[in-house]
């Protein structure tokens, strides 16, 4: 979060790092300038500073758009607020929306794990219960029957059996399973998963394979992260034009990422980041609010359960998955904990 405080004069008397970076000008050059050097003068955030110099006390406001020659046009949650100890002095906080909306929607994508979970117990209990009763019916008659009606009821069993399968793969939605941690090297996974890909599905397209190779391990399920990535990539790989298609599997390692976790009042320091990116027509508009959800899908014959899995399994894992989709460029991050760090 960026932090200014402006004196009584309007000039800048103390900025913290993360100005420097959103304004990308040093400390020692911030501090001097006035604020209207900083931001236009129209600017919301002037007005603010204004009305709290006139009658103290603080004011916010969301979703200000703040654009400057130095600053990429962004949106910023604004808090200013008197200091009562340094009277006609201002601190100006400039929180950036990305943020505030990727905990945003991490929060929605736990309510929609929650709603699964609760669907996919209830499945298990009342599908599979009457299947192996089906079975074991199915199995009585085959002894007594022909061979051709034998055909039959083979296929009852190999049907109920295939039946039971999908709901087994449904109950990972439960949170029955406990899950063995241990310490992943992203790579193997992610080469995994690119091998699979280009021999299949993914044969039509270019990988471009952007890896850190200093990254430590992840703390993690391999065979769960193998279905994060293989999601991930499957939907990439649906996504790009038969022609032209590329996919981007990076890692990376990120010192400042520290999300809020809803329910756990603290901060997690989450700095392996994993991304596919590709280059296709992106997340059609109606469903961007919501694509992890279950059962959200624009394809004719998808199920929609791809994200909500990857959804389900990063959060079990104590991380964080967000995205970002535009025409040509639409990327999906995966945030997760160092092995060293306890999950909880
Ligand atoms: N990389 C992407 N580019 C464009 N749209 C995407 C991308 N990834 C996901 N989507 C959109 O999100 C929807 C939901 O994805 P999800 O993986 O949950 O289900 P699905 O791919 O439709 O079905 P399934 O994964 O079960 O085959 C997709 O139908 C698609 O519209
Ligand atoms: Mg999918």
């Amino acid at each position: 979060m960026t932090i200014l405080v402006s004196g009584p004069d309007g000039y800048i008397v103390y900025a913290n790092g993360a100005a420097e970076n959103l304004f990308k000008t040093s400390r020692s050059m911030l501090i001097g300038q006035h604020l209207t050097d900083l931001v236009p003068a129209d600017s919301t955030i002037i007005s603010l500073v204004d009305k709290v110099r006139r009658d103290g006390g603080d004011i916010s406001e969301h979703g200000v758009s703040l654009s400057t020659s130095r600053i990429r046009a962004s949106e910023f949650n604004v808090l200013a607020s008197a200091l009562p100890e340094h009277p006609g002095c201002i601190a100006i906080s400039l929180h950036e929306r990305s943020i505030a909306d990727q905990i945003d929607r991490q929060m929605t994508h736990r309510g929609a794990v929650r709603s699964i979970a609760a669907m996919a117990t209830l499945l298990a209990h009342e599908v599979k219960n009457p299947l192996s009763g089906i079975r074991g019916a199915a199995q009585l008659l085959e002894q007594g029957v022909n061979e051709e009606d034998r055909a039959l009821t083979r296929l009852i069993c190999d049907e109920t059996d295939r039946v039971c399968l999908l709901v087994d793969e449904m109950d990972i939605f439960a949170d029955r399973t406990p899950y063995r941690h241990a310490a992943i090297n992203i790579h193997r996974v992610l080469d995994h998963v690119h091998q699979i890909a280009a021999n299949g599905f993914g044969r039509h397209v270019r990988f471009v394979l952007n890896y850190d190779p200093s990254l430590p391990d992840v703390l993690g399920s391999r065979d769960q992260l193998i279905q994060v990535f293989l999601n991930l990539i499957k939907n990439a790989c649906e996504a790009v034009p038969s022609k032209g298609g590329e996919i981007v599997l990076s890692t990376a390692y990120r010192h400042g990422v520290r999300f809020a976790v809803p329910g756990r009042g603290s901060q997690v320091h989450l700095p392996l980041m994993v991304s596919v990116q590709d280059n296709g027509d992106g997340i059609p508009e109606d469903i961007q609010a919501y694509p992890f959800d279950p059962f959200v899908t624009s394809k004719p014959s998808g199920s929609g359960l791809g994200l909500a899995l990857v959804a389900k399994i990063v959060s079990d894992h104590g991380g964080v998955v967000e995205f970002d989709s535009k025409p040509r460029l639409t990327v999906f991050r995966v945030m997760l904990p160092m092995s060293t760090m306890e999950i909880v």
